[in-house]
């Protein structure tokens, strides 16, 4: 099992959650975050040609899933997920693979992979 962790512009989440619906992934935790990436919090290229000397803002609201799934479903996840949130601009996203040991669904008991979907 992996974890997909996905940081991602706030306007897409709406889209991508139907897409992973589509693939069959309906199950996701959203979390809002603010973070800062190779722009430093900057929406524009660093340093930025149009205001140089102004201090600028460091973090920027995003919004983070996490999306627990077997390791088959890894490729066509991040697909869906690049596919919606690529715009060519700074900013996109990123998306972290991370091993999970174990998932256990509390009201059956259930373990692994079958209590991922
Ligand atoms: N190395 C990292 N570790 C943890 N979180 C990160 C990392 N890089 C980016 N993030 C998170 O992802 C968000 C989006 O990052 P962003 O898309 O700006 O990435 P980038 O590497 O700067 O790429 P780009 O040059 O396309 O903007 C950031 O606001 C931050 O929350
Ligand atoms: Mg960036």
């Amino acid at each position: 099992m992996k974890e997909i962790l996905a940081i991602l512009q706030m306007n897409r989440m709406e889209e991508t959650k139907d897409a992973l619906e589509v693939i069959g992934v309906p199950s996701f935790t959203a979390y809002k975050v603010a973070g800062r990436g190779k722009q430093k919090g900057l929406q524009v290229a660093y340093p930025s040609p149009i205001e140089p000397g102004e201090r600028k803002m460091k973090y920027l609201p995003k919004r983070m899933i996490s999306v627990v799934v077997e390791d088959e479903f890894v490729p066509a996840v991040v697909a869906v997920i690049t596919k919606i949130n690529r715009t060519g601009n700074f900013g996109d996203g990123r998306i972290f693979v991370c091993p999970v040991e174990e998932s256990i669904r509390i009201r059956t008991g259930e373990r692994g992979n079958e209590a991922v979907s």
